[in-house]
């Protein structure tokens, strides 16, 4: 499973990055305006940072501008995705863009026939959101599980991004459905790490390790 992180915090993603355990990163204009940077520019830092895919994405509502805008992020860097709406717009750009080559990501997906919709426009990625369908008192991971089914049903190649992820309970869920990637806040990798039975071992192993007045360098 591919763990990208759901951010455009340069510093987080940096630090992530050095752990060696980072696929990509997603980026939407929530988080380019909490950034309060440049879209362009930091979009490029980002992708100097990760080797892996790193979505940008449009804010034209129509086809002809969603082209326009997509040559301008496509030619920020060679590991950008191209983020779309799920629309008729945005899966109209999104099939022009995947004949062209250009890795894309269908964003805003909230049931199991978007999805399909998203896997025959040829999309790289679809990114169905999790926490705000339990937000709204639906099953976030049952929307997974469906998206899962029905493209191994037709061996659709597009990847199931898991976004709008909140906590490592949607991670692990995730994981046992199947889903290809995880997109995620850095402080919910970081989480994943973190166990209390690990940390209260970790401080016994030392105390008893001080205690041999050894020391291996
Ligand atoms: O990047 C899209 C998605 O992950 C947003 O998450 O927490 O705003 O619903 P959230």
């Amino acid at each position: 499973m591919k763990f990208f992180a759901d951010t455009a915090d340069v510093a987080d993603i940096a630090d992530l990055a050095a752990t060696g355990l980072l696929d990509g990163v997603t980026t939407n204009p929530s988080l380019i305006a909490k950034s309060g940077r440049n879209f362009l520019e930091v979009v490029k830092e980002i992708c100097g940072l990760v080797d892996g895919p790193v979505s940008a994405e449009v804010v034209a509502t129509d086809h002809a501008t969603m082209m326009k805008e997509a040559a301008v992020l496509r030619a920020l860097a060679p590991n950008i995705c191209v983020k779309l709406p799920l629309t008729l717009d945005g899966l109209k750009s999104c099939k022009a863009l995947t004949a062209e080559g250009v890795k894309t990501n269908v964003t805003l997906c909230f049931s199991a026939n978007q999805a399909l919709l998203a896997a025959k426009a040829g999309a790289t990625y679809v990114s169905p959101f999790v926490g705000r369908l339990d937000d709204i008192g639906h099953d976030g991971m049952e929307l997974i599980q469906d998206i899962r089914t029905i493209y191994d049903n037709y061996d659709f190649q597009t990847e199931i991004l898991v976004a709008s992820v909140r906590s490592p309970v949607h991670v692990l869920a995730a994981a046992r459905i199947g889903a290809d990637v995880a997109t995620m806040p850095p402080a919910v990798i970081r989480q994943l790490a973190g166990h209390a039975l690990t940390e209260k071992g970790l401080a016994a192993f030392l105390a008893d390790w001080a205690k041999t007045g050894q020391s291996i360098l």
